[in-house]
């Protein structure tokens, strides 16, 4: 029997479904019952959703909190005496409680709500970044971020004369440490560096990567937006001293976003933005702050958004995060195995330590064409430049497809993948 047909006849049963050799077991079926969106048919064929590196679907728990709220609770919060806008109040800074404990921050003042990773970003680099940095300083991120992670930089050396540098990624998709640790210089005021590649899946070495920043006395901003969703967060133990986020690629909503920040770096930093929640005493005189972390939080926050990520944190918490992450890296090892197998596709990104993320060119198809014809056979892959341009021309593709997994993926649905990529070989024959 093959690899392929062994791994199906382990995963086809539909109750309890166990995974090769590990203590691993969880209920798939059930699981997958939990998210509505997979349940739909798309160009008359079943969903297969492998864009969750993009964004993840919702399950029940978060649905129906969202739903609860908006229903029984809706009110702003932190402003009126009344019932609903204490029940809002509480259930906000309930979620961030949650989030606290979920990464492991000290202090519930260390957890400030945003937009998102992107937002986070921005905040950090107009505060910290316009305070402490200063003409001829650098910053160094790394050839693998998201635009997300390189923008924001290049617009705060733009506005103050600084410099930013590059560590270069290696042909496996990994980061180049020696560089790094060249790089580093009396000179180098802060690192911006992604934790997952959302393009390649490499899992970054952080804790070598702040270790190695602290001995030269250079904090360190952790992009997390790829990693909280697959691996154990544990910001004291990281020892990171920003830690950025997005809501929705957690089984969250959208427009939800965490910034954490040591306590010692947030207390001195200005705040971002200036507006209502964010204040203590306002006169046309002087306006003094706010305490953390309502400091950063100007306006009314996106409060049903930050008790949906409550409650998705609770969902995988109580599945197990070492458990989810365990399933998905058998799913991402048979699906490399079986998509390097197809002649004329190549995979960008070979990093030993990777998750959840495959991407690939396929002969001389652009992947918009593949990612078309993909959809028409029902599998959501995102097909494109991923929002990491120059880590494109660094492996010298315009774009790739890419399949990016959760937990509720199935090994059948790699399967339908290879079908579909199957097809897309049918159609450009000859
Ligand atoms: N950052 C998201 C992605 O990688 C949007 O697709």
């Amino acid at each position: 029997m093959s690899v392929h047909a062994k791994t199906a006849e382990k995963m086809t049963g539909d109750s309890m479904m166990k995974t090769q050799g590990s203590k691993l077991e969880f209920n798939l079926k059930k699981i997958r019952e939990e998210f509505p969106a997979l349940h739909q048919k798309v160009h008359g064929k079943p969903l297969v959703y492998l864009d969750n590196a993009a964004s993840t679907q919702k399950p029940r728990a978060v649905i129906e909190k969202l739903h609860h709220y908006y229903t029984w609770d809706n009110a702003n919060i932190h402003r009126g005496v009344h019932t609903l806008s204490q029940r809002a109040t509480d259930e906000y800074e309930a979620a961030r409680e949650k989030v606290r404990a979920f990464i492991h921050a000290q202090k519930t003042s260390e957890v400030i709500f945003t937009r998102g990773t992107t937002e986070s970003i921005n905040l950090v680099a107009q505060t910290y970044g316009r305070q402490n940095i200063k003409a001829g300083d650098e910053i160094i991120i790394s050839h693998m971020e998201h635009h997300s992670n390189i923008v924001p930089w290049q617009m705060l050396v733009e506005q103050i004369g600084a410099q930013l540098k590059v560590v270069p990624v290696t042909d496996a998709g990994e980061l180049d440490l020696e560089a790094y640790q060249n790089m580093l210089s009396e000179k180098t005021k802060l690192v911006a560096m992604v934790h997952v590649s959302n393009s390649l899946g490499t899992i970054n070495p952080m804790k070598k990567i702040i270790d190695v920043a602290h001995q030269a006395g250079v904090p360190v901003l952790v992009d997390g937006a790829q990693s909280v969703n697959h691996l154990e967060i544990n910001v004291q133990e990281l020892d990171a001293d920003f830690f950025v986020f997005s809501g929705h690629k957690l089984f969250a909503p959208t427009g939800i976003g965490v910034l954490y920040g040591k306590e010692s770096l947030l207390e001195n930093m200005p705040p971002y933005q200036g507006g209502g929640d964010m204040i203590r005493q306002v006169s046309f005189e002087k306006t003094t702050y706010n305490d953390l972390p309502y400091k950063f939080e100007a306006g009314t926050p996106h409060i049903a958004g930050a008790i949906g990520l409550g409650a998705a944190i609770d969902y995988v918490q109580e599945l197990g995060m070492s458990q989810l992450a365990s399933y998905e890296k058998e799913v991402l090892d048979y699906a490399t195995k079986a998509l390097s197998a197809l002649p004329g596709l190549k995979v960008i990104g070979q990093a030993k330590e990777k998750t959840s993320v495959l991407s690939f060119v396929l002969q001389d198809i652009h992947p918009h064409d593949i990612g078309t014809i993909l959809d028409n056979e029902g599998v959501a892959v995102r097909a494109g430049h991923h929002c990491t341009m120059p880590l494109m021309q660094r492996f010298g593709v315009p774009a790739t497809v890419r399949a990016s997994f959760a937990f509720y993926n199935s090994f059948e649905e790699v399967d339908a993948l290879l079908e579909a990529i199957k097809k897309v070989q049918e159609v450009f024959k000859g």
